[in-house]
């Protein structure tokens, strides 16, 4: 193990424009997390840092989507993150945000010495305008036809269908993301980071380093090969971010402050802690650590460090770079149903499990990983619960009921205990010097392969037997055994915080470190409790609910269907779009008692046509067999989702008409729609409810 002076550890700052899903934890929060821990554990002077990343044009523009402020949007999911971060064991020194004056500090300083460099230099450039939004249009909000194969409503840089990239002036019947306009050509300047200038030292930087993956090494190398393209680090108003100082309407690209926010929270943290942000970033003995996702890889081996060579920073020490999580063998994606969040999990089961899954699963390198409930049961139950929870279990209970709860002595030790001994004693080193290549796969395989040799230790002594004949002989077993899982309870730590927390507390360790451990004869333990509770089939079945996606929508315009005397054709809206629906309800509701009301509509129901006429998903109504009442949400937002309480939605996989019917939802007596056992609210926590008799059927 090498000797640390300091270590610096940060995660890609997520984007304050959206929940976080099982694929961002996979990928950065999690291995830097155990890595942080370890590092802890060990003593060194390491902290783990993060922000949400909170410019660029999405951000704005979907704040104003919402009609909020952009700086009201990103407060929002500053606090989603923080909570769903804290939730998961993610133990950060500081979360924080890019869109702080910390961060503009740094972002111009950074600017001004690149300046000073000679790397920063003005061009004209050609864009997309659209003369009807009045914003310049980045390539994601530009869509036409695929120049190489036709393929209609491709963004501006790429091909989904074909997979070709190319310039957005080749894109044919090119039109406005956002309004459909066709969007004009206009010139500006903009300022250019030499990238080129850099290739060289980028290259020494790249070959020298030791500690970089390979295989990202050899690709970032080959770009290099190819020639580096200067980077445009300008973007017109309007804009969510920092104006370039001098400007009144040119701003920094997201993605040059971004990283930037390393540094900056960096230095936030460094205020509040009596610390100094320069040891961590100009000090050439301090690590940095970048843990990221290999869709952000150009930006952290090339414009990053270039950046921080242009400003005289130390260099990353390593960028671990892991692979996209796939569901089910499938891309995340939200139409399939297969877009896990971490919110959805974690209303299903305790946090150490998906981090003892995920990490068992996830190598050093940018493959991709999979993610099943099915392979989490497995691995929980297996390894987790029998092989590690059911050996510190028994050596507990064994040891309470036939030692009064003390750890008994050692009394002689033979070929075998030595040989268990050592392994327990230099189980520290090994495991560590695993963590510190970022190896967290094969740390946490010698882990679990040292608890099977525990079990194997335990059984094959049969102290069960001994306690019987031998009673030294059953001390000695059960003094080595808890030994051994004490040692375990401490390197489990940074892969499993809580259940080693709680098996430490049985134990009675405190302030554990990383390093060989001592465990005191006499010394008392506590009663144990089960740690790990296995996950049955039934906690991983999908309850049919979790495939609706209910909203509440506002009822905007009715009138009767030309051709059914019976149906209505309702205009709604969802807020962010309008739909049309045709419902059965003329016989049983007046057009006046339905105007403006605020109902709940399946937004995922496949389209069909009644009568020559397209609905656009369902109203729900409930039914006794006489009247008919529609299912209102009263104060809530048109487009938010509608569930059963503590059943987790599963959102905007397309569900059939015959899926709808298999799913029973009732009226109770306060006029509430329940599911089972729970009850309808909107997001919002508004109640849904039908002016109906108890017990009708929602329908
Ligand atoms: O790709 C992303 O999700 C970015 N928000 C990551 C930023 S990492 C860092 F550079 F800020
Ligand atoms: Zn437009």
């Amino acid at each position: 193990m090498i000797k640390i002076k300091r270590i610096l550890i940060t995660s890609a700052l997520p984007y304050a424009n959206g929940s976080l899903h099982l694929g961002h934890l996979c990928s950065t929060y999690l291995p830097a997390d155990i890595f942080v821990r370890y590092h802890r554990l060990k003593g060194n002077d390491a902290i783990y840092v993060c922000a949400t990343d909170e410019h660029g044009t999405p951000i704005e523009i979907n704040a104003k989507k919402a009609g909020l402020k952009p700086e009201e949007f990103v407060k929002i999911y500053r606090k989603e993150h923080a909570k769903d971060f804290k939730d998961m064991g993610i133990s950060f020194d500081i979360f924080y945000h890019t869109h702080s004056e910390e961060n503009k500090k740094f972002a111009s300083l950074f600017f001004k010495k690149a300046k000073e460099k000679g790397s920063v230099y003005t061009k004209k450039v050609e864009l997309m305008y659209c003369p009807k939004c009045a914003r310049y249009l980045p390539d994601r909000f530009l869509k036409g036809t695929c120049p190489k194969c036709s393929a209609l409503d491709q963004y501006g840089d790429s091909c989904e269908k074909c997979g070709a990239t190319y310039q957005t002036s080749d894109l044919t019947g090119a039109y406005c993301a956002i309004c459909k306009t066709k969007p004009e050509k206009r010139t500006q300047d903009h300022y250019f980071f030499r990238l080129k200038q850099y290739e060289k030292d980028l290259k020494k930087w790249l070959t020298t380093n030791r500690r970089i993956q390979k295989d990202v090494k050899n690709y970032v190398l080959n770009w290099i090969k190819e020639g580096l393209k200067d980077w445009d680090i300008t973007r017109t108003g309007p804009y969510f971010g920092f104006l370039i100082p001098g400007e009144t309407n040119k701003y920094f690209y997201v993605w040059l402050d971004a990283p930037i926010g390393y540094i900056s929270s960096t230095a936030k943290w460094a205020e509040t802690h009596n610390k100094k942000w320069e040891n961590y970033w100009l000090d050439k003995d301090t690590e940095i650590y970048h843990f990221i996702g290999k869709d952000i890889v150009y930006f952290h081996f090339l414009f990053w460090p270039a950046l921080l060579m242009a400003a005289n920073f130390s260099l990353p020490t390593n960028i671990p770079t892991r692979g996209y999580l796939t569901v089910e063998k499938d891309k995340m994606s939200k139409s399939r149903g297969t877009f896990i969040l971490l919110r959805d999990y974690l209303d299903r089961f305790p946090p150490d499990y998906l981090r003892y899954y995920l990490t068992s699963v996830t190598s050093n390198n940018t493959t991709d990983v999979d993610f099943s409930y099915l392979d989490l049961q497995a691995k929980v139950n297996n390894d987790l619960s029998d092989t590690f929870g059911n050996l510190a279990h028994r050596v507990l209970t064994f040891t309470c009921s036939n030692f009064q709860s003390k750890i008994p002595t050692c009394a002689r030790l033979n070929k075998k205990d030595k040989d268990f001994d050592k392994k327990i004693d230099i189980l520290p080193q090994k495991v560590g010097t695993l963590i510190e290549k970022v190896e967290l796969k094969k740390a946490l395989e010698e882990l679990m392969d040292f608890a099977r040799e525990c079990n194997r230790y335990f059984n094959s002594n049969e102290p069960w037997k001994t306690i019987k004949e031998d009673r030294d002989r059953t001390k000695t077993t059960l003094y080595l055994s808890l030994k051994a899982i004490s040692q375990l309870s401490v390197l489990m730590e940074p892969f499993i915080p809580s259940i080693s927390k709680d098996l430490q507390k049985t134990l009675n360790i405190k302030n554990p470190k990383w390093e060989k451990i001592t465990v005191k004869a006499g010394a008392k333990i506590n009663t144990p409790k089960p740690l790990i509770t296995k996950i049955t089939d039934d906690d991983i079945k999908e309850d049919p609910f979790s495939a609706l996606d209910l909203r509440a929508a506002k009822i905007l315009s009715l009138k009767d269907h030309p051709d059914a005397e019976k149906l209505y054709v309702i205009e709604i809206t969802l807020g962010k779009e309008k739909r049309q629906l045709v419902a059965g309800l003329r016989e049983h509701i007046k057009k006046e008692d339905l105007q403006g009301k605020n109902i709940v509509v399946i937004a995922n129901l496949e389209y069909a046509k009644l009568r020559g006429i397209e609905s656009q998903g369902m109203l729900l109504a409930a039914d006794n067999g006489k009247d008919v009442a529609v299912l209102t949400a009263e104060g809530a937002k048109p487009g938010e989702s509608v569930r059963a309480e503590g059943i987790p939605g599963k959102p905007a996989m397309k569900i059939k008409f015959s899926d709808f019917l298999k799913i029973e939802m009732t009226v109770t007596k306060t006029h509430q729609i329940a599911y089972k056992n729970s009850l309808l609210k909107t997001e919002s926590g508004k109640p849904v409810s039908a002016d109906i008799s108890e017990g009708a059927k929602v329908r």
